[in-house]
Parts: structure tokens; sequence; C-alpha cells
């Protein structure tokens, strides 16, 4: 089974999320999402999520592309989840080009896919708030 994992904070779910999990499942057969926790976006990413950690792993485990939701704690579990989840290809947006190639050294493959255009989580907060 080829094991294909993502990262992201994917909050107010959107059809730009869809599309990248959609494509990345597509590179294998079984789709691992690294989750952002709470805690890391706020302290690490400076994000301030809608939607709670347990609330976004909801939505994302009820999507047919993703088999298994674990937590984004840190920037460096990357590499050890390589090899603790047994990972083939690691995929993410193309906002991230280049950014990962260091864990190709673990025997991975590294997929930047381009971004959906004009949809973002920003967007759609900027959009609704321009509404209140
Ligand atoms: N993504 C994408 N196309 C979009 C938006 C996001 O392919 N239009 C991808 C990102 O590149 C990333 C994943 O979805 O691989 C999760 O992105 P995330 O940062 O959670 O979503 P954004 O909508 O980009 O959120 P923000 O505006 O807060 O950066």
């Amino acid at each position: 089974m080829r094991r294909v994992i993502t990262y992201g904070t994917f909050d107010l779910l959107h059809y730009g999320h869809i599309n990248l999990l959609k494509r990345a499942k597509a590179l294998g057969d079984y789709l691992i999402v690294a989750l952002s926790t709470d805690e890391f976006n706020s302290l690490m990413k400076g994000k301030h999520t809608y939607f709670s950690y347990e609330q976004r792993k909801q939505l994302l485990e009820a999507i047919r592309y993703v088999d298994l939701v674990i937590p984004e704690e840190t920037w460096e579990q990357k590499r050890s989840d390589m090899h603790e989840y047994h990972v083939d290809t690691f995929a993410i947006g193309d906002d991230w080009e280049g950014k990962f190639d260091f864990l190709k050294e673990e025997g991975v493959n590294v997929v930047y896919l381009p971004r959906t255009p004009e949809i973002s989580t920003t967007q759609i907060k900027e959009s609704l708030h321009k509404k209140d």
C-alpha cells in the first residue's frame, strides 16, 4: 500500500482543501492528514482558527479521500512521521514549494500540488468580515 501524507490547518474547510486532498489521495492508496493543533496554530503559525482541532478533525474524517488524521504539533515531527507512518509520498500545496525538499533524504517523494486559485480560509474570513 502506497501511503501519502499532507500537513495543514484546514479551517473553514473549502473546495481548495477538497481539491488538494483528492489529488494527494490519487498519489497513493492511503492518505494521512497531519492536522495542526490549536496550540501549534496559535504559537507557531500565528493562526487563530474558527473551528477547534476536534471540529476540524471531525470534518476531515468525513471526507472520502482521508484515511487517518494525526496531530501536527511541531515543525520538526515531519522526519519521524515519515518513518512512523511508513510514508511513500509527502504532498502539499505549492505555496510551500521547495520548503520540504529535505524530506527526500528520508527516501520520500516530495510533491507540490498547484493551489486552487481564488480561495483560502483567509479570503473567506475577510469576505465575511466585509459583509458585517
Ligand atoms: N490549499 C490549496 N488551494 C487553496 C487553499 C489551500 O491547495 N486554494 C492547500 C494548501 O496549499 C495546503 C492545504 O490546502 O496544502 C491546507 O492549507 P491551509 O493553509 O489550511 O488553507 P488556506 O486556505 O491556505 O488557509 P490560510 O488562508 O489560513 O492560509
